[in-house]
């Protein structure tokens, strides 16, 4: 599905990434588990084209990621989402939340299809009217929810989950890792989940990578 490969990354004279390399399959579950600080963020960021590393590639769909201007990686662009372990960050405090989750549609000029936002908010289990809220009038795991519906309507084939549920109370957190593999499994969709909490990547993934002293083992 993807596959990285001596990919290196450095802030200042620190490196944070020296020869990165794996392989993403197709329906598979990956999780990367890292100390805090680790770099696991940053690899995120450069899988979605945000930041670029010193060296290396990325393959998708027999294209280098890596080396694409931003007009030419658009076009891959909507298959690769993130969720984020700070979800409202993601949300414009001053736009109802209905509005924000279909904004990336609108980015790429793609139509809402209002049954199946309605199939989401179901079984992600939130009442409709969160939708007519402000960000700061729902709780970290409404937010969450919301911002992994806006990635999901864009029908993505790869899902970056960096800390999913990092903020949310062991209740939430659950939940919402259950619904996330229901649909994985759904759609046969590829996960990088990045965690440190190894006792739920064992549960969750198919295959478990370490980031220590900026290499992947
Ligand atoms: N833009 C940046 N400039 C300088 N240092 C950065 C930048 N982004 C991250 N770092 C540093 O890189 C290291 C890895 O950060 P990050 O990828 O966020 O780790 P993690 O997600 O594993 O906690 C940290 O020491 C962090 O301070
Ligand atoms: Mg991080």
């Amino acid at each position: 599905m993807i596959k990285v490969s001596n990919l290196d990354k450095s802030f200042g004279d620190k490196k944070i990434l020296n020869d990165i390399n794996f392989t993403l399959k197709s329906g598979e579950i990956l999780s990367i588990v890292g100390d805090s600080g680790s770099g696991k963020t940053t690899l995120s960021k450069i899988i979605l084209g945000l930041i670029k590393p010193d060296r290396g590639q990325i393959i998708y769909e027999g294209v280098d990621l890596v080396n694409l201007g931003k007009k030419d990686f658009k076009k891959y662009r909507k298959d690769i989402q993130i969720i984020s372990q700070n979800p409202s960050s993601f949300f414009d405090p001053s736009m109802k939340l209905g509005r924000s989750v279909i904004e990336p549609l609108k980015n790429f000029k793609l139509k809402l299809d209002d049954e199946k936002l309605k199939d989401l908010i179901e079984e992600f289990k939130l009442d409709e009217k969160v939708l007519a809220r402000y960000p700061h009038q729902v709780s970290g795991g409404e937010i969450q929810r919301l911002s992994i519906i806006r990635a999901l309507l864009l029908e993505p084939k790869i899902l970056i989950l960096d800390e999913p549920t990092s903020m949310l109370d062991i209740s939430v957190q659950a939940q919402i890792l259950d619904i996330l593999k229901r649909i994985q499994v759904d759609k046969n969709m590829s996960y990088i989940f990045i965690s440190h909490d190894m006792e739920v990547v064992e549960i969750f993934s198919d295959r478990v990578l370490n980031l220590k002293n900026s290499k992947l083992i």
